[in-house]
């Protein structure tokens, strides 16, 4: 049950846990959210995953978004909004979220909020995971991912036994369509333009926790999950 005479930023009496996922491209959000889900049972909703998904499947959606998610620009707010509203209201995430690539505008933001305002539900963190900008081109260029299950590999971090073939399911890894360096530098740039008013949003209601993204993925699960098991 929830408590309203508890303080805002207080998990306890709280029974959901709601956390977004903050972070430039190739920051770490899907490996660690993936992690994360498992730690605490709810799910991963990534924006990308679900965008990627409507693309491949050429539904109305993807044939909407894929110029612009191809070329790295953001999707209007109005369709972010409407499908991360829908997703999180499924049974699944009755218990909670974990939210990868949304919000990444302050109107995504603040329209999440209200969302769980309705629900007398709210946001309990906004995890910031940091690197630089030479960190993510490299990581990006050595991106794999499998188009059959999903899994997320990188060849020189986390090395599937064979480079072009997925230790899952034995599908052929690929590059994601945006992974071309010129887009991941205008990504990188589109994150700083609109994402730095969303950390200062977060930051301003004393929700936001950075940690280093240049650790190790072990050690940085590790610090992420702890701090998440003391809220
Ligand atoms: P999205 O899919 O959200 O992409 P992104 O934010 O650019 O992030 P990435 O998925 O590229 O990186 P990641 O942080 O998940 O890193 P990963 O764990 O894979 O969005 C794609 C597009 O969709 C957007 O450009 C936009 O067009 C659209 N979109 C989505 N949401 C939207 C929204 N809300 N509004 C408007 N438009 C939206 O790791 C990267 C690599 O590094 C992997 O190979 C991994 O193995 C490796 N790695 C991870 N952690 C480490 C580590 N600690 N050390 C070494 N290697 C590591
Ligand atoms: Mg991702």
């Amino acid at each position: 049950m929830k408590d309203s005479s508890k303080k805002e930023d207080s998990r306890e009496g709280d029974d959901t846990m709601n956390i977004v996922l903050l972070g430039p491209p190739g920051a770490g959000k899907g490996t660690q959210a993936k992690r994360i889900s498992n730690r605490f049972g709810i799910p991963h909703i990534s924006t990308g995953d679900m965008l990627r998904e409507a693309i491949s499947s050429k539904s109305e959606l993807g044939k909407k978004v894929a110029t612009i998610v191809e070329k790295g620009d953001l999707v209007t707010d109005e369709l972010m909004i409407q499908l991360v509203r829908d997703r999180i209201s499924k049974d699944d995430a009755s218990k909670g979220f974990i939210l990868d690539g949304f919000p990444r505008t302050t109107v995504q933001a603040k329209s999440l909020r209200n969302m769980l305002k309705e629900k007398e539900d709210k946001i309990d963190s906004a995890v910031l995971i940091d690197v630089s900008e030479e960190v993510v081109v490299e990581r990006i260029s050595s991106r794999r991912v499998c188009p059959n299950c999903g899994k997320v590999y990188n060849l020189l971090s986390l090395k599937p036994e064979n480079d072009c073939i997925c230790d899952e399911c034995g599908s052929e890894l690929i590059q994601r369509d945006d992974d071309k360096p010129e887009t991941v530098r205008d990504r990188y740039e589109v994150y700083i333009n609109n994402t730095k008013e969303v950390i200062k949003f977060y930051r301003s209601q004393g929700k936001l926790k950075t940690f280093d993204g240049a650790k190790e993925i072990d050690d940085l699960s590790k610090s992420i999950i702890s701090y998440l098991e003391s809220l």
